[in-house]
């Protein structure tokens, strides 16, 4: 199944937690979807590699620091894109916040001509900047992330208002400043406002068609 001259653009998308990355990358994944054919284009989260923790207790599990770089296997998704690259599949593991641990299952991408990666933490790790060919940094203002975080994880992902407001002070806020936020100088584009910039998303779209020709 190996094809070496495979031609794959990765495009990878951070910013804070709640800043619009799923939003624009669902949005490109859209409308170029149409252009590159239905099965030439895929969108892979970051947060599908946090680390299995499946060996720990809930409480434990409730502890960890989910906003530092050590709570993401890094190893397996740039292993991943490699074989995805090279034409091979790749078994992306499925995450649930809920449990906050890896599910059994996993889900098969095929090799793609356009891959959209988008997560908080991307432009932090030097391989996956290595391996990314466009990188966005959502810069939505923090207090607007946040409003939307709190509505977010309380109607999706299970939580309190009260865990939600603890976590983000303890980890969410510190890990942003320490991590995230630096991590904008490796940035190609900056995106003001959030997931509905349309100008952004339009000479993103371009971009990427004139990384596809090249
Ligand atoms: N997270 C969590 N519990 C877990 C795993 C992750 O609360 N078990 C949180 C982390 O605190 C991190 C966030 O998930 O801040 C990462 O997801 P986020 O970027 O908020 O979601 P996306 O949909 O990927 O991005 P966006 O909201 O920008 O669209």
């Amino acid at each position: 199944m190996s094809d070496n001259n495979h031609h794959c653009v990765i495009i990878g998308i951070a910013g804070a937690s709640a800043s619009g990355k799923s939003l624009i990358a669902s949005t490109i994944y859209k409308e170029l979807k149409e252009k590159v054919g239905d099965h030439q284009i895929g969108v892979i989260t970051e947060d599908r590699y946090y680390r299995d923790q499946s060996h720990l207790s809930m409480e434990e599990r409730v502890k960890t620091n989910y906003d530092h770089p050590q709570a993401l296997d890094h190893d397996l998704l740039c292993e991943h894109l490699e074989a995805l690259v090279a034409g091979q599949p790749a078994d992306v593991p499925v995450y649930s916040y809920s449990e906050h641990t890896r599910m059994g299952e996993t889900t098969t991408m095929t090799p793609k001509k356009v891959i959209i990666l988008e997560g908080i933490l991307l432009l932090t790790d030097p391989r996956l900047r290595n391996l990314i060919h466009a990188s966005v940094f959502m810069d939505t203002p923090l207090d607007i992330c946040l409003l939307r975080r709190m509505k977010r994880d309380v109607a999706e992902r299970g939580r309190t208002m009260d865990s939600v407001m603890e976590q983000y002070q303890k980890t969410v806020r510190p890990m942003f400043m320490q991590f995230i936020e630096p991590s904008k100088q490796y940035a190609d584009i900056i995106v003001p406002r959030g997931g509905k910039n349309r100008i952004a998303i339009d000479v993103l779209k371009a971009h990427i068609a004139r990384l596809l020709k090249a």
